[in-house]
């Protein structure tokens, strides 16, 4: 780790800081940022290469270098008209909008694009296109793809060997596909686990991160100084979210990392120390902002900082129309980011006036034009590095590379299924009931034992990793599958059956649940209690337990959870994370050889901190107080003797410090598990699946309020009777959040004064609900501006709400003309009377 350099005015000599100057007192805090001595150092022949290309570039041509677009939004013919840069794939964006496009289909794409970007018959430049995608766990967008684990499980495997071996398995597949480029590695130390993207991350230590950044480089790029290095088989690494990312307020996505810059830079930066140094090409600026400036248009970070300091002379691309959030910018215009040291926009539908915009800057001299060469400069240096201006195209690369025989190969999914077995970590063993004899009779339960998507998390064929089913993932295996295959092969006998269901009563049980997948801010929750609302596995776990059948538990998680109350009802658990497709790695651990020794070993160790209690959101390795359940580096093996207390306190009622009460959350940018959004009018109930749905008398769109589409706007046509209902097939009970004197609060936007009433509704049933009316609160206010509006629900209850009942938690009923937006609801515990419409008990 490096030090602070409290600098007097030699160092200011030294480090010639632009902020260092003699006749201003010194900055409180002057940290250095070490030169990161990139293996791959500029030549100058590629330099005067460069020069002599940026000598024959109008502006029109510079701009379009730094526009990289996804290709939904542009065809290769335009990238050829305005000489763009850079084309990527979103999560779940597929060549030709095709979930099943083959690698053939892929490359054909791929090298269409390339080809219009060489297209020199009218006289213009030939600068070839490099295409970017989020190969953050294989390739993931890709079917038949391996997936491997994601981050927070490679972390725990502690082989920084293997993290090359699956860089380089990646990049191999990628390639077959004509991609070179990949936004990955995740570089982030996710410090509060509420954070959505804590599983992109190795650990929430900067040294595990330190460690396997630069190896996840080297597998992708090719180890620098050797012929590995961006051979065909090889493409272009990111290193990302510069910086701070899992630093945010509260593990608020896109938030803001409140820290000093020395805690910037040895908790939050390592990863890129190490991974610049084996030689990373790009960076990609992070979203969040650091003591409220956004990274896309922080001068001092990725200038001063990245660029000067560490001397990264590789590109800088942004995130998702990352500048847009820049304060002076929206998503069509931004010279503050490209000024700032941004080199690429990263440009979604408005890549267009983008584009316009930027040209115009640049002649009008507001982006200077040194700065745009610099980054023309930089952005065709990592292309030359990168091999791609030495004539081969995607095909001949994919060609190369097996293009149809490489994606999911079996030595790829033998990788991926070592990593399965040295990420599992094991938390509790009773008794020493693992490894489970394969003879016995086996029941598998819960709705992870057979669903592939689920194992896999977000990031995979969907940007969510939601709407999948196994049928997507051909050569993939469930954990059920890895299971039920050791078990057939010794002669034993495996029941499969979600809800724990059995004729025989079984010898043991594994039961597999845990998080479904989400990506992103989609996936912040504010609390680390598991199933807060339902406690269904709880239950599942229990019923067996008290059926006298042992329970060994796999979960399945992005992060740790709170989960004392399952560990109490298991006699072994195993925290899997999100092992990807190759689920026999599971068995190969857990299932004992057909004599009854072991197969393979546990030696998965925690990378993260597993909480105690509901207060340690944010509980790292080296905190003061440092009282976990499970300490960083745990995770037993089978010599270890387990001395887990089974009776781990299950009190539910401990809010993180300092942030009052635990909300529980209903609608958080997605419905949350176990609702479901439905839309119901004459035509019945139709379930709303994505984020637009209509009905003959209401539809539902999604869009922004603080998040990108965080809100839904439900116009009600009046028409005839109709409702949005957030429901569940199964009923929970809320009587703990009466007690608490909780009340249904959501950010609510008035769009039209209604035409006439409207009520928030509970179910408890077919026949049974609560129904408050809302008309007054729809007109108090003034019309498109948000503000929380929330209903005691004791008013529920009067209406006749039986609350330890609930199947619906919220509905909106209108009958005639009414125009709104919602976003975040939630139930939370308030004083009495704070409510907007509180009522007294009856
Ligand atoms: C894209 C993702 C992207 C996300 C971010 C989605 O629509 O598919 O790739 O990360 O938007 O806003
Ligand atoms: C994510 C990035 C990702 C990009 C492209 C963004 O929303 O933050 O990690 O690389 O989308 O999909």
């Amino acid at each position: 780790m490096k030090t602070t350099l409290k600098l007097g005015s030699l160092g200011c000599l030294l480090l010639a800081l632009a902020a260092c100057r003699s006749d201003q007192p010194a900055p409180a805090e002057q940290v250095a940022w070490a030169p990161v001595n990139s293996p791959i150092r500029a030549d100058a022949k590629t330099e005067a290469r460069i020069t002599e290309l940026l000598g024959q570039m109008s502006v029109e041509q510079k701009v379009g270098q730094l526009v990289q677009v996804e290709i939904r939004y542009i065809t290769p013919a335009q990238v050829k008209q305005y000489h763009i840069g850079s084309i990527l794939n979103g999560g779940g964006t597929f060549p030709n909008n095709d979930k099943y496009a083959s690698e053939t289909d892929w490359v054909n794409v791929a090298e269409a694009f390339y080809q219009a970007s060489m297209d020199t018959s009218d006289g213009d430049l030939a600068i070839p296109v490099i295409w970017g995608t989020d190969a953050v766990h294989g390739h993931n967008n890709v079917i038949r793809a391996t997936l491997f684990p994601h981050n927070i499980g490679l972390g725990a495997t502690r082989n920084p060997e293997l993290i090359r071996a699956i860089g380089s398995a990646t990049a191999r597949e990628v390639s077959a596909t004509g991609v070179q480029w990949t936004f990955a590695p995740t570089v982030a130390t996710p410090r509060d686990d509420r954070w959505g993207r804590t599983y992109e991350g190795y650990s929430e230590d900067p040294e595990i991160v330190r460690q396997f950044a630069a190896e996840m480089v080297k597998g992708i790029q090719g180890e620098a100084g050797t012929s590995e290095l961006f051979s065909p088989s090889k493409m272009v690494a990111t290193v990302k979210h510069f910086v701070g990312d899992g630093g945010t307020y509260m593990g608020r996505d896109r938030g803001d990392t409140k820290i000093s810059e020395l805690e910037l830079r040895d908790i939050h930066a390592q990863g890129y120390f190490s991974g610049l140094s084996a030689g990373a090409q790009t960076v990609m600026a992070s979203f969040n902002s650091w003591n409220g400036e956004r990274l896309h248009g922080s001068f001092h970070m990725l200038t001063e900082v990245l660029k000067n300091q560490m001397g990264f002379d590789g590109f800088v691309v942004g995130d998702w129309n990352g500048h847009g959030f820049v304060p002076g910018c929206d998503f069509t215009s931004c010279p503050q980011a490209i000024n700032a040291g941004l080199d690429m926009f990263m440009a979604i539908q408005e890549w267009h006036d983008l584009l316009e915009n930027t040209i115009r800057q640049a002649k009008s001299g507001e982006i200077p034009m040194a700065r745009l060469d610099d980054a023309v400069r930089r952005i065709l240096r990592v292309k030359m590095r990168a091999g791609l201006f030495d004539g081969v195209s995607p095909k001949q690369r994919a060609v190369l590379n097996g293009v149809g025989d490489v994606l999911g190969n079996p030595e790829h999914r033998a990788l991926a299924r070592q990593a399965v077995r040295e990420s599992l970590v094991l938390l509790k063993n009773q008794d020493q009931i693992l490894p489970l004899n394969p003879k016995q009779h086996i029941l598998m339960a819960g709705d992870g034992a057979d669903n592939i998507g689920k194992q896999s998390g977000g990031w995979t064929l969907s940007w969510q990793g939601t709407g999948n089913t196994n049928a997507d993932f051909p050569g993939a295996t469930s954990i059920y599958a890895g299971v039920k295959a050791v078990v057939d092969a010794a002669g034993g006998k495996v029941t499969l059956s979600e809800e724990g269901k059995f004729d025989d009563k079984p010898d043991v049980a594994i039961v597999v649940f845990g998080e479904n997948p989400y990506a992103e801010w989609q996936g912040d929750i504010n609390s680390l209690e598991y199933q807060p609302a339902t406690r269904k596995d709880l239950q599942l776990l229990a019923s067996l337990r008290a059926q006298g059948i042992p329970v060994v538990s796999v979960f399945l998680s992005g992060r740790p959870l709170w989960v004392n109350a399952e560990l109490n009802q298991s006699n072994a658990f195993v925290a899997a994370f999100l092992p990807g497709s190759e689920g026999q790695g599971v068995a190969d651990v857990i299932m004992a050889k057909a004599d009854g020794s072991i197969n393979v070993d546990f030696k998965g160790k925690l990378t993260f901190s597993w909480p105690k209690d509901l207060s340690q959101v944010m509980l790292n390795k080296g905190d003061k107080n440092y009282q976990p359940l499970f300490p960083y580096g745990f995770g037993l093996s089978y010599s270890d003797k387990d001395t887990l207390p089974s009776n781990l306190p299950e009190d539910r009622n401990l809010a993180a410090p300092g942030q009052g009460p635990v909300p529980l959350g209903i609608f958080e940018s997605r419905v949350l598990d176990p609702w479901q959004i439905y839309l119901v009018d004459s035509e019945g109930k139709k379930p709303v699946t994505t984020n637009t749905a209509e009905s003959s008398a209401v539809s539902l769109t999604g869009h922004d309020y603080l998040l990108q589409d965080d809100a839904r706007r439900l116009i009600f046509s009046g028409t005839e009777p109709a409702s949005v209902v957030i429901a569940s097939d199964i009923s929970v009970d809320f009587s703990g959040f009466l007690a608490s004197k909780s009340s249904l609060i959501l950010d609510l936007r008035v769009n039209a004064a209604p035409e006439g009433a409207a009520a928030i509704r509970l179910d408890c049933g077919d026949a049974c609900s609560g129904a408050v009316d809302m008309t007054t609160l729809l007109k108090q206010g003034e019309l498109n501006q948000w503000r929380k509006v929330s209903v005691d629900l004791q008013c529920f209850v009067n209406a006749g709400l039986k609350i330890d009942a609930i199947t619906a938690p919220f509905a909106i009923d209108a009958a005639s003309k009414v125009d709104i937006s919602l976003a975040n609801v939630q139930l939370l515990p308030m004083s009495a009377g704070d409510a907007n419409i509180s009522c007294q008990p009856q």
